[in-house]
């Protein structure tokens, strides 16, 4: 998830504006609950202030992911074997992919990104790395099932989703999406998945809303994207940035919650929002052990070894694609 600007995938109409970001946005500010889906954070802007969002000191996923992966390679060598193509699930990021590649030694590295240049400059970074790797970056949506390179083809695979990203789907998403990468990867496949897991409210809320107001930027240049690409007036100073642990859904929901009543245009459209009401901008579910099983074995894989972070924050487990049966 990350920049929509130039993408071949993401239509665009003749005023350049993404056909799909205005039907989603009007769609999504027409409904009793307003929400707008957040692959719309990730404009250059947005995708700059998620960088800094992964450094924030409230925000303890990247480092405690980053911590596993550079604590386990020895068990991930035994476990995955070497000579895997591994196929990442967006593009790798600077640290935590290298981490994966030193510890397994793949035979082949495929990135998958639908953002074309994000997904050119971070292969060629991580080519320079790892001089020896042959990788096969490819500009595809991994939400539908993805025909691989012909020189990945015939390896055994591993996939790579870290980042808790599976946690940003409601678990119908999720369950199609596992079920999509199993597809993808085909038969005797392994998963590596990152899965952030549940714990007090004010440690996930204070992660999505941190003291220097990062996350707040993060959810508020939503609105401002909305004013610069589809003529919208939103007055954002009227907007606030609100992170909440649902316990129902074991969620943190973040939400853009108007401070007065409020009325604007977006794309010609007249919207109205009264005082506390909110635009729905992003779930982060977060998991234990079990309800992390239960998503991956609805999803295809069935869970093989599991890692946590020194501090017990945060998952990341081994799944095989499961043989498929219907009888108990
Ligand atoms: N998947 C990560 C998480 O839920 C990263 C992330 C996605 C995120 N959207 C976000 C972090 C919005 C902060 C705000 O934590």
């Amino acid at each position: 998830m990350r920049s929509s600007e130039g993408l071949s995938l993401v239509e665009t109409d003749e005023n350049g504006v993404a056909t799909a970001f205005r039907a989603d946005v009007l769609q999504g500010l027409s409904e009793p609950q307003k929400a707008i889906p957040a692959r719309w954070f990730y404009d250059d802007i947005g995708s700059e202030l998620f960088e800094d969002i992964t450094r924030l000191p409230e925000y303890y996923p990247t480092r405690a992911e980053t911590e596993i992966l550079s604590r386990h390679g020895e068990e991930f060598r035994q476990l995955i074997g070497e000579g895997r193509a591994v196929v990442e699930f967006g593009s790798g990021s600077s640290v935590k992919t290298p981490l994966l590649l030193d510890a397994i030694a793949p035979a082949a590295y495929v990135p998958l990104d639908i953002a074309g240049d994000f997904l050119r400059a971070s292969a060629e970074t991580l080519a320079t790395k790892f001089p020896d790797l042959p990788v096969h970056p490819v500009e595809a949506d991994f939400m539908r099932e993805v025909a691989l390179p012909a020189a990945a083809a015939h390896l055994p695979k591993l996939g790579f989703f870290p980042g808790s990203t599976i946690g940003n789907m409601v678990a119908r998403t999720a369950t199609d999406l596992l079920r999509t990468m199993r597809a993808t990867l085909g038969e005797g496949s392994l998963l590596l998945i990152g899965m952030d897991l549940i714990k007090g409210p004010a440690v996930l809320e204070a992660a999505y809303d941190d003291a220097a107001g990062v996350t707040a930027r993060f959810n508020l240049n939503l609105a401002e994207r909305i004013n610069r690409e589809l003529d919208g007036t939103i007055p954002v100073d009227a907007l606030r940035h609100v992170a909440r642990w649902n316990d129902d859904f074991a969620r943190i929901e973040m939400h853009l919650e108007a401070s007065r009543d409020i009325a604007f245009d977006v794309a010609g459209r007249r919207f109205a929002m009264g005082e506390g009401e909110t635009i729905h901008t992003e779930n982060s579910h977060k998991f234990s052990r079990r309800s992390a099983t239960l998503l991956l074995l609805a999803g295809g894989w069935t869970p093989r070894a599991r890692w946590l972070d020194s501090e017990g924050r945060f998952s990341m487990i081994l799944a095989d694609a499961t043989i498929p049966r219907s009888a108990p």
